[in-house]
Order: structure tokens, then C-alpha cells, then sequence
């Protein structure tokens, strides 16, 4: 492959005498890209890249990762930054409209997110058909596909103003949902979201308040889940985001498009791992057993992977995890809750992990995932809310990609290609005739 004139490269397949013109597409910051569209046609050949590891599929003015040097930035703005200065509601305005507002801006916002968060009764009801156990995730992602059955009137996807009603309504009624799911699983009333209280006390409201006793929300634990909302409201292409992008790119409506973000992130490789960082750590137990988890976690035989650890795109220090470990400190600190051994066992297999050859060489370090729990537990969420929490947050980051997605007069319906490795074409034989 030779490279022309600076900008396009071109393939040549000598013994077909073919060959392709790949534009090199720069973006303003990481890696360029090279512009494949034309590569079937012009050659033949597809290219192939299960997981897709090295593959654009798409342009972006969200989010950007630089994996190596452990950076994130939402709409040009590093993480560090937003995490200490910022707030949920202000970083949903910045990822869904790309510009910090200003006070007018963000008090408008903010009121249009309030006054959205009560959901249909009808709906509410869904929740007593589930199965007393139920995880909430399963129901978050039920009810969530079932949005579209009430809110007809404002789902033409090509109407700017029809996208702008759902991004709110989605946004603020995420955690009247999740939270009724909670409530649901314990066999408790559900508790109607407060016009009084701001995002993340509304949260917390609607998830412990009970009917029988005033509650008051502990201003320490809503401004940690704020924070825990900035951190995981956004992150390029992931799996879940790009699931969304999928299901949305079919015209699919978008509570549809959302939901299957839901399924997409319950996995335990990707948001469903700090749930299960939560059973890891309890699996292990003391300090004394790490050597022997370390172990079964480099022994591909024993499909152990140690949780929270290792990322795609992060070959260093994934930045949300060094702000959530600090993050541990000062909570349970103000919680008076210091001496909490889950934390302290996370932070020894930490220590013990990256002086590991196994994990210095594959440069898998601790992710968004590792820490958050110890947080979520130690402000009295339940694990099974963990993945619900990070679903809450990442609605935001997911409508902000559907968005710019639709309002993207080139878009088209995702499709992939396959390298078939299948039979090649054979006759039909009778029954009677099979072995
Ligand atoms: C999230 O994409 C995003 O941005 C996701 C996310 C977001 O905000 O949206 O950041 C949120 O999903 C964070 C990741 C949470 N998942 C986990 O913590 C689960 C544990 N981690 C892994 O399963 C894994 O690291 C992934 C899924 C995160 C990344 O997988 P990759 O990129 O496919 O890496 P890989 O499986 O090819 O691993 C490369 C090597 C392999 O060993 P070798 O074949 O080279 O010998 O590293 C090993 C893996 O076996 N490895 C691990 C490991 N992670 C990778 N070995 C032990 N423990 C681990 N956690």
C-alpha cells in the first residue's frame, strides 16, 4: 500500500490488476481514518476486524479517548475538570448540545428535566406483573421499550423538536423508572420523584424514601452519585452506544433505540461489571486470597477474569477510576465509613495486579468499573442497582449519539459485512436418502 499525495492512500492487487483509492479522513484530534467505502467495489475485498478494535464506524463531535495517555474529553472538556466543577444536569446539556450554557440556559434545562419525571400511571402498573425477583435491568429495559406505547405524538425521528421532547422525557423519567424497579424487587410502594430535590437526590429520594416517614436526603451521598452520573454519562463508541446507533440508524423509534442500549450494557463486559466487581470481591474475600484469584485470572482455563480491569481503548489508567478511587477516600470518610474492607481489599489486588507481569504486559489497569461499587454500597445502593446506575447516566450519552446520528442527513442503516467461512453451495438431499 502506497501513500499518495498525502491524503489517499491506494491498495493494488497486482494479479487482478485492481486497485483502490482509500481517502485518509482526518479527524481534530487521535488517530485518522481510512475511508473504506469504496474498497468492495473497487477491489473486491472487505476488511475485517471482529470487535471492531481498529474500525471508525462512525464521525463524532461527542467524545474523545485517548487511550494510551488516559484522556477524556467531553465536547473538548477533560473529565478532571468537569467532575470538580461541574454538574450532572450541566454535562447533559453540554453532551447533548455541545456547548456549556450559560445559568439562563442551564435553569431552563434543568426545569424542562424536572418537569418530565413523572411517568404514566398505566405504566407504573407494568411493574406489578414483573416476577418478585426480577433484576431491575430486565425491567428497566422492558418498560423503557414500552415508552413508545404512550408517547405517539412525539415520535416522528425527523422532527427536531419531537427529538428534543423525548431527549428530556427519557432523561427524566430513567430514574423514575429504575427506581420503581427497586422498589418493585423490595415490595415497597413506589415513591413520585420531588420537584424540590435536584437529579441525583431525586434518585436517591425515590429509591429509599418510604410513605411512613419523612426522608432526607443525605447531601454527602447525592453530590458522590452526582459526580458517579458525570463520570459515566458518556464514552465514544462502546458497545451500548453503539448499540444504539444500530437499532436507531433502522428508524427504529428511539425509546426502542434505548432500550436495547439497556440489554446491551447488563453485559458483565461492559456496565454489567460493577456488579460483578461487587461478587468478586466478596468471592475473594480476604487480602490472603489474591495471589490465588491472580492466578486463576491468568489461566484462560479457568474463564476467571478479574473484574473492573482491562479495557478496549484504555492502555492506561482509565481517568473515571482514578477520580472514583479518590472519590472512595473522601466519601467514606465523610460517611465515617473509612475502615470499609471492601475498599481496602480493591485497592490491595489493585497494588498487587499492576506489579504483575501478566497484567504489565497486556496493560490492563483498573477501569470505570472497579471502584464504583464500593461507592454505590457504601451510600446504601444495591448491587443489583449498580448496572441500573450506570444505565441512568449513560441515557444521556446515548441520546446525545442518537441525535447526532439522525440529524445526520448521510446517515443509513447500519449494515456489516461477513468473511463466510461456511459451506459452499450443495443439492438438497431426501431424507430417506441421509445417512
Ligand atoms: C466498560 O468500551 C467502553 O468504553 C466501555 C466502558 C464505558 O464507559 O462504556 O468503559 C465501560 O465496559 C468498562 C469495562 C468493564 N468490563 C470489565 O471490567 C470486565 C473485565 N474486563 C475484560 O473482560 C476486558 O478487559 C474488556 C472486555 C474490558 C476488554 O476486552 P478486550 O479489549 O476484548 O480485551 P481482550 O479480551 O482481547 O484481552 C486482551 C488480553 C487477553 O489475554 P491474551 O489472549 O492476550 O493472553 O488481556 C486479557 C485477555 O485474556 N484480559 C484479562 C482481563 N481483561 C483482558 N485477563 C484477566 N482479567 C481481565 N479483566
Amino acid at each position: 500500500m502506497t501513500e499518495k499525495s498525502g491524503k489517499t492512500f491506494e491498495l493494488t492487487d497486482k494479479d487482478a490488476g485492481r486497485s483502490a483509492q482509500l481517502p485518509l479522513r482526518k479527524g481534530t484530534l487521535g488517530s485518522a481514518a481510512l475511508d473504506i467505502a469504496g474498497l468492495n467495489k473497487d477491489l473486491g475485498v472487505f476488511t475485517y476486524d471482529p470487535g471492531f478494535g481498529a474500525t471508525a464506524a462512525t464521525e463524532s463531535r461527542i467524545t474523545y479517548i485517548d487511550g494510551d495517555a488516559g484522556v477524556l474529553l467531553y465536547r473538548g472538556y477533560p473529565i478532571e475538570q468537569l467532575a470538580e466543577k461541574s454538574s450532572f444536569m450541566e454535562v447533559a446539556y453540554l453532551l447533548l448540545i455541545g456547548e456549556l450554557p450559560t445559568a439562563k440556559q442551564l435553569e431552563e434545562f434543568t426545569g424542562n428535566i424536572r418537569y418530565h419525571t413523572m411517568i404514566n400511571e398505566s405504566l407504573l402498573r407494568f411493574f406489578n406483573y414483573f416476577h418478585h425477583n426480577a433484576h431491575p435491568m430486565a425491567m428497566v429495559s422492558g418498560v423503557v421499550a414500552s415508552m413508545a406505547a404512550f408517547y405517539h405524538d412525539t415520535m416522528d425521528i425527523h422532527n427536531p423538536r419531537h427529538r428534543e421532547i423525548f431527549a428530556h422525557r427519557i432523561i427524566a423519567k430513567i430514574p423514575t423508572i429504575a427506581a420503581a424497579a427497586h422498589k418493585h424487587s423490595l415490595g415497597q410502594p413506589f415513591v413520585y420523584p420531588r420537584n424540590d430535590l435536584d437529579y441525583a437526590a431525586n434518585v436517591l429520594s425515590m429509591l429509599f424514601a418510604v410513605p411512613c416517614e419523612a426522608y432526607k436526603v443525605d447531601p454527602i451521598a447525592a453530590r458522590a452519585l452526582d459526580l458517579l452520573f458525570v463520570l459515566h454519562a458518556d464514552h465514544e463508541q462502546n458497545a451500548s452506544t453503539s448499540t444504539v446507533r444500530l437499532a436507531g440508524s433502522t428508524g427504529a423509534n428511539p425509546y426502542a433505540a434505548i432500550s436495547a442500549g439497556v440489554s446491551a450494557l447488563w453485559g458483565p463486559a461492559h456496565g454489567g461489571a460493577n456488579e460483578a466487581v461487587l461478587s468478586m470481591l466478596e468471592q475473594i474475600g480476604t487480602v490472603d486470597n489474591i495471589p490465588k484469584y491472580l492466578a486463576m485470572a491468568k489461566d484462560k482455563s479457568s474463564h476467571f477474569r478479574l473484574m473492573g480491569f482491562g479495557h478496549r481503548v484504555y492502555k492506561n489508567f482509565d481517568p473515571r477510576a482514578k477520580i472514583i478511587r479518590e472519590m472512595c477516600h473522601k466519601v467514606l470518610a465523610q460517611l465515617g465509613r473509612s475502615d470499609n474492607p471492601l475498599l481496602e481489599l480493591a485497592q490491595r489486588l489493585e497494588e498487587v495486579a499492576l506489579k504483575d507481569p501478566y497484567f504489565v504486559e497486556r496493560k490492563l489497569y483498573p477501569n470505570v468499573d472497579f471502584y464504583s461499587g464500593v461507592i454505590y454500597s457504601a451510600i446504601g445502593i444495591p448491587r443489583s442497582m449498580f448496572t441500573v446506575m450506570f444505565a441512568i447516566a449513560r441515557t444521556v450519552g446515548w441520546v446525545a449519539h442518537w441525535q447526532e446520528m439522525i440529524a445526520d442527513p448521510s446517515m443509513r442503516i447500519g449494515r456489516p459485512r461477513q468473511l463466510y467461512t461456511g459451506p459452499v453451495q450443495r443439492e438438497y438431499v431426501d431424507i430417506k436418502k441421509r445417512g
